[in-house]
């Protein structure tokens, strides 16, 4: 039986010019270069200046996967923008995307779920392609993170960076097979009870301010580890592959530590690990779609990959997904 799927036409990405290293941070907070790295693997981070906003960083991202896939603004009839750090309170940066695109037709709109938030967007997207109802989706990824850090708390600080990745997604025709490319499968869970692990305390609603990030690392350490493994168990259930068949895992880049664990817990080559953790820092929702790029980029990932991604953040969220590329 035909069915849809949607498969992977383009990639791109988009980085601030400015880039804070360890030693730079150490003239912030009372930090060092040892700690940072040993703890998080974190080198350098880019952070976005005046002008650069999590709207212009997605924009110039989209542009890029449009140039990869050979296509038009125009071709696109959808756009899910995974953000926490948006331009406005509303409307949705997608909007604004889609504005600086030039495209007047279909649908954009965000989702919020923090560092998930890539795999809650593709996730989405997927659905929507699937259906029928649209045709060439752009998922992008995008955050300032630098605008809701407390410059004064070194223990989340030293953490985030800024910037923006895009996938561009097409419903394509497939027999449904796990050989065909495309989305073959993804997992969304969450669980409100640990909402307050890792939060903004701030918002239109409760302080009527933006309000500033706060984190409990440490157990947010500890969940991610037995979340991230639990959701890929279940990704590769459902498509009957192993942990040995994955061509790139792309996780989120939060920690090294956290990626370390979580590959080695799944059995899986070190050496199939796509890392960026040390350039970009934690950059929330972009980071794994500025990873799949960079892969993408350098020659890593190539047409036919099977390319397993995950990520777990605020709420707490997580999931993952397979991609045949
Ligand atoms: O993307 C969303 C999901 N987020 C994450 O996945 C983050 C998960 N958590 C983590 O990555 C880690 O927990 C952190 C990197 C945040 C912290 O690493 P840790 O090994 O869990 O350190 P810790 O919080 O247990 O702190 C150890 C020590 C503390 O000092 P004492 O109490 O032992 O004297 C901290 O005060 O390190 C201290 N510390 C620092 N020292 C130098 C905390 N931050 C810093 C710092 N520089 N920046």
């Amino acid at each position: 039986m035909n069915k849809l799927r949607s498969v992977v036409r383009g990639s791109g990405a988009a980085l601030p010019k400015r880039i804070i290293d360890n030693a730079e941070m150490a003239t912030l907070v009372d930090t060092s270069d040892d700690w940072i790295t040993q703890r998080t693997g974190i080198k350098s981070r880019h952070i976005a200046g005046e002008g650069e906003t999590t709207g212009s960083l997605a924009t110039a991202a989209a542009r890029a996967a449009l140039a990869e896939a050979k296509l038009e603004p125009n071709d696109i009839d959808l756009i899910v923008l995974a953000t926490s750090t948006p331009d406005h309170t509303f409307p949705a940066t997608a909007t604004e995307v889609q504005h600086e695109l030039g495209i007047t037709h279909g649908a954009a709109f965000d989702v919020n779920a923090v560092c998930s938030g890539f795999v809650y967007g593709l996730s989405t997207a997927d659905k929507f392609l699937r259906s029928g109802d649209y045709k060439r989706a752009l998922v992008i990824g995008a955050e300032t993170f630098s605008r809701i850090l407390d410059w004064t708390d070194r223990t989340t600080c030293v953490l985030f960076g800024d910037g923006a990745g895009a996938l561009l997604l097409e419903a394509q025709p497939s027999s449904g097979g796990r050989n065909d490319r495309g989305v073959l499968s993804s997992h969304l869970r969450s669980d409100g009870r640990y909402r307050d692990k890792l939060y903004v305390d701030g918002g239109p609603s409760t302080t009527k301010t933006v309000g500033h990030l706060r984190m409990e690392g440490r157990e947010v350490f500890r969940h991610a580890v037995i979340n991230l493994a639990e959701t890929i168990q279940e990704t590769l259930r459902a498509t009957g592959y192993a942990a040995t068949d994955i061509d790139w895992f792309v996780p989120h880049q939060a920690n090294r530590r956290i990626i370390d664990a979580t590959s080695h817990k799944l059995g899986i080559d070190p050496a199939r690990v796509v890392l960026t953790v040390d350039k970009h820092g934690n950059t929330s929702a972009a980071s794994i779609p500025l990873a799949l790029a960079t892969a993408r980029g350098d020659g890593r990932i190539k047409d036919g990959d099977l390319v397993l991604i995950e990520a777990m953040g605020g709420g707490f969220t997580w999931g993952s997904a397979l991609i045949r590329w």
